[in-house]
């Protein structure tokens, strides 16, 4: 899949690394170009101004902090219109850990009109530690990933890209729960910010779940 990543941090670089190393033809993009291409260069992709990303994208990836999605929504153009966009991004604030958006009002929705694109909300509630596992699991059990959007194609094409980072996907509705995940998101935000491990994750487990330990 080519997959653009518009966002040059670390969640770019962590799903970057495990998408790249699963074979997708990556181009990343950011505010910074000279952080871009350094990001580029260290998983072996391409770089390209916001446009051309798009542009390359059958799929993108927006991973910028929430101060800058509408620095990054106004260079996107018009490239997006209509393809998968996974929105991993939360809007929450860390002094009272609440969200941005006005109440009902998620960011995937926000992204969704401003793009045109499919938007898919996924891979929010865990921080980049967990992503950067080689092998995501607790307890011996994977890791559940929360995903949500509206369009087959863009759900479909989320699925893969969550089994190829090593989690298990987990369809919790259409793109109205993205409020929701958004909302678990800042519970866990909060907890990381007063100092649990950054590997502390919700996960989904029943008596059916594999453990191995
Ligand atoms: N990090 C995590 O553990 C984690 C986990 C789950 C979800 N998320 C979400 O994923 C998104 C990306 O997180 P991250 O840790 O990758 O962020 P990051 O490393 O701090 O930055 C990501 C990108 O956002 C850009 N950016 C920051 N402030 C900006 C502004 N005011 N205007 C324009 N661009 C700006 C950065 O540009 P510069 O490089 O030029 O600053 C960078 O390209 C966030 O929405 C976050 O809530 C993060």
């Amino acid at each position: 899949m080519r997959i653009s990543i518009l966002g040059a941090g670390n969640m770019a670089e962590v799903l970057g690394a495990k998408w790249a190393a699963n074979g997708h033809d990556l181009m990343i993009t950011g505010r910074s170009s000279e952080k871009a291409a350094a990001l580029a260069d260290r998983l072996n992709a391409r770089t390209g101004s916001f446009a051309e990303a798009a542009l390359h994208a059958d799929a993108a990836l927006i991973a910028v902090l929430y101060q800058g999605m509408e620095y990054t929504l106004e260079r996107i153009g018009d490239g997006l219109r209509g393809k998968p966009i996974i929105d991993c991004n939360n809007p929450v604030e860390i002094e009272g850990f609440t969200l941005t958006t006005p109440p009902g009002e998620s960011m995937a929705q926000q992204i969704a009109k401003a793009t045109g694109g499919h938007v898919v909300k996924a891979f929010n509630l865990c921080h980049a530690d967990v992503w950067r596992m080689p092998s995501i699991a607790f307890d011996g059990r994977p890791l559940t990933v929360p995903y949500c959007g509206d369009h087959p194609t863009a759900l479909h094409a989320t699925t893969r890209l969550i089994e190829d980072v090593g989690g298990v996907p987990l369809q919790t509705g259409d793109l109205r729960h993205a409020h929701y995940l958004e909302a678990s998101a800042a519970i866990i935000i909060a907890q990381l910010f007063r100092g649990r491990p950054t590997r502390t994750v919700f996960n989904l487990v029943d008596d059916q779940t594999p453990a191995t330990q």
